[in-house]
C-alpha cells in the first residue's frame, strides 16, 4: 500500500471517535496500514497537538475491537497522529491546512498522496471539496482520494448538485461514497456464496424462488439526531441507500469479471429494472409507519413524537416495509419485500431467500405438512448463514420434520465495516463503495414514493418494541407468505 496521509475533517466528532479511528488502529494492529503514514485530525476546538493525542487514546480505550492491553502500541499508533484547528467553512483556512498536510508530508518524508474524509454536517461536502482545489490540496505529485459519508444529497436534484460540484475538484474515480453496509462481512460474503457455489446458481431465480425478505430493524429511536432524521426519515435513512444496496447485491447478475467496474455495472442493472411504482401501487406496496410509546425490557419509552426535538406533528416515518420487483428475466413476478424501523422488537439485519414449495399432494406433502426451504443470511449482529430443510422424524415413521443446517462467525473476531471500508479506500479499492449511477438511480427510484410520503401516504402507528404497523404483515398475507 502506498504511503499516505489522511486528513479527518470532524476528527473529534462522534463517528471518528467510534468508528473511524478505532478502525485505523486496528488495521495498524493487523499490520495493514501503510510502512509510513500519519493522519491529521481536523475539528474547530482549539486544541494542542497532545491532547488531540490524548483524545484518541481515549476513544480506543472505549471503542477499538482490539482492547488496549499495552501503553506503548496505543502510543506508538498516536504519534502519527496530528491535529489542526480548522474552520472547514472558511476558505481562507485552507491554505493554512495545505501547509500543514505539506510539512506533515515532510517530517515523515511522505509522498503526496493524500485521503480527505469527510466525516462532518453533508450540508458542506462540496464546499470543502472546492475549498480543497481552491487551497491548493488537490495539485499534488501523488493521488488524491475523497471519502464522503451519507447522505448524500436528499433528493435527486440536490444529489446531482452535489455530485456536479465535487466532481469539479475529484474526478469519479477519486471519490469514495460509504454505504457502511457494503463494509459489512455478510453483505460481502453474499457474492462468495452466490458465485463460489454451483449449487446456488440454478436455482437462483423466478423458477425456484417464491420471494425474497431483507429486513433491518433496530431497537433504538431517533437517539439524539432529531434534526437530521426529521428531514430524512426511514425511506432516506436506510432504504435509498442499505436496503437498496443488500437488494442489489442478492439480485445482481453474476458479472463478467470480478473486477471493481464489472461488478457494479451488474448492481446498477438492478436498479435499472427495479419497477417503479405507480401512485396506484404506493399504497399498496408501500407501508410506513411510525412508533408510538411502548415498553421494552420492562422500560417505558417515548413514542417519536414526544422524542427530544421532534416536531409534536411530524409526518416523518420511522419505519418502512415495501414490496418491490426487478422487472428482468431472472426475477420476473418475484416479490422481494424490505422493511426497515427503529424501536421495533429486535436489533437484527437478514436476509432470507424464501424457495417455493414442493408440489402439493406428491409424495411427503400430503398433509401439506412440508416447510418451504429457507436460505438465511445473518449480517447483524450475528453473522453467519442457515439453510432450512426438511428431514425425516428419526421418532416417528412418516414425519418430515424442519431441520437447519447454520454455518456462524460469532466466535470470529471479525474486522468492523469501517476498518473494511477504510482499508479498501487506502489501497483504492473502490468496489464497495457506491458509484455515481448507483446512487442517482437509487434517487431517481425513490422520487415517487418521496413525493407520495410528502402528501397523503398514510402514516401507521406501531407501539415501540413490537414488529411494526399490522399492515406491514398484511402486505404479504395477501400473497401468502408471511415475514420471516
Ligand atoms: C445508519 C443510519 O446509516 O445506519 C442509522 O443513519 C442506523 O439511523 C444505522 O441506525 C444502522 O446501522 P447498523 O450497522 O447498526 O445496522
Amino acid at each position: 500500500m502506498d504511503d499516505q496521509v489522511f486528513v479527518l475533517f470532524g476528527g473529534s466528532g462522534d463517528l471518528a471517535k467510534r468508528k473511524i479511528i478505532p478502525a485505523l488502529y486496528n488495521l495498524y494492529l493487523g499490520g495493514k496500514m501503510p510502512s509510513r503514514f500519519a493522519v491529521l485530525g481536523l475539528s474547530r476546538k482549539p486544541l494542542p497537538r497532545a491532547a488531540y493525542q490524548e483524545f484518541i487514546v481515549n476513544s480506543l480505550k472505549e471503542f477499538s475491537r482490539h482492547k488496549i492491553h499495552s501503553a506503548d502500541e496505543v502510543e506508538k499508533f498516536a504519534s502519527h497522529v496530528y491535529y489542526l484547528p480548522f474552520d472547514a467553512s472558511q476558505p481562507e483556512q485552507y491554505s493554512t491546512l495545505n501547509e500543514t498536510v505539506r510539512s506533515i508530508e515532510q517530517e515523515n518524508d511522505l509522498p503526496q498522496n493524500r485521503i480527505f474524509y469527510l466525516s462532518m454536517a453533508p450540508d458542506l461536502f462540496d464546499e470543502v471539496a472546492l475549498n480543497l482545489k481552491a487551497g491548493g490540496l488537490t495539485d499534488t505529485s501523488g493521488w488524491r482520494r475523497l471519502i464522503i459519508e451519507k447522505p448524500f444529497g436528499h433528493d435527486l436534484a440536490s444529489a446531482t448538485l452535489l455530485n456536479e460540484r465535487i466532481s469539479s475538484a475529484f474526478a469519479e474515480h477519486e471519490v469514495y461514497r460509504i454505504d457502511h453496509y457494503l463494509g459489512k462481512e455478510m453483505v460481502q460474503n453474499i457474492e462468495v456464496l452466490r458465485f463460489a457455489n454451483s449449487i446456488f446458481e440454478p436455482l437462483w431465480n423466478s423458477h425456484y424462488i417464491a420471494n425474497v425478505q431483507i429486513t433491518s430493524s433496530e431497537l433504538v429511536g431517533v437517539e439524539d439526531r432529531a434534526s437530521y432524521y426529521e428531514h430524512a426519515g426511514a425511506l432516506r435513512d436506510m432504504v435509498q441507500n442499505h436496503m437498496l444496496q443488500m437488494l442489489m447485491m442478492v439480485a445482481m447478475e453474476p458479472p463478467s469479471r470480478l473486477n471493481t467496474e464489472a461488478i457494479r455495472d451488474e448492481k446498477v442493472k438492478v436498479l435499472r429494472s427495479l419497477r417503479k411504482f405507480t401512485q396506484e401501487d404506493m399504497t399498496k406496496y408501500v407501508v410506513r409507519g411510525q412508533y408510538i410509546p411502548g415498553k421494552m425490557d420492562g422500560q417505558h419509552v417515548l413514542g417519536y413524537l414526544n422524542e427530544p426535538g421532534i416536531d409534536a406533528h411530524s409526518n416523518t416515518e420511522t419505519f418502512v416495509a415495501a414490496k418491490l420487483f426487478v422487472d428482468n428475466f431472472r426475477w420476473a413476478g418475484v416479490p422481494f419485500y424490505i422493511r426497515t424501523g427503529k424501536r421495533l422488537d429486535a436489533k437484527t439485519t437478514k436476509i432470507v431467500i424464501e424457495f417455493k414449495g414442493t408440489p402439493e399432494r406428491l409424495y411427503f406433502n400430503q398433509d401439506g405438512q412440508l416447510k418451504t426451504n429457507l436460505l438465511t443470511i445473518q449480517v447483524n449482529p450475528s453473522e453467519g448463514i442457515s439453510m432450512r430443510l426438511n428431514a425425516k422424524s428419526p421418532e416417528k415413521d412418516g414425519v418430515v420434520l424442519p431441520i437447519s443446517i447454520d454455518f456462524s462467525q460469532e466466535t470470529k473476531d471479525l474486522p468492523e465495516a469501517y476498518e473494511r471500508l477504510i482499508f479498501d479506500a487506502m489501497r483504492d479499492d473502490p468496489t464497495f463503495f457506491t458509484r455515481w449511477d448507483e446512487v442517482s438511480l437509487a434517487w431517481k427510484w425513490i422520487e415517487p414514493v418521496l413525493e407520495a410520503f410528502a402528501e397523503d401516504q398514510p402514516l401507521f402507528p406501531y407501539i415501540a418494541g413490537s414488529a411494526g404497523p399490522k399492515e406491514a404483515s398484511e402486505l404479504l398475507r395477501a400473497d401468502g407468505f408471511k415475514w420471516w
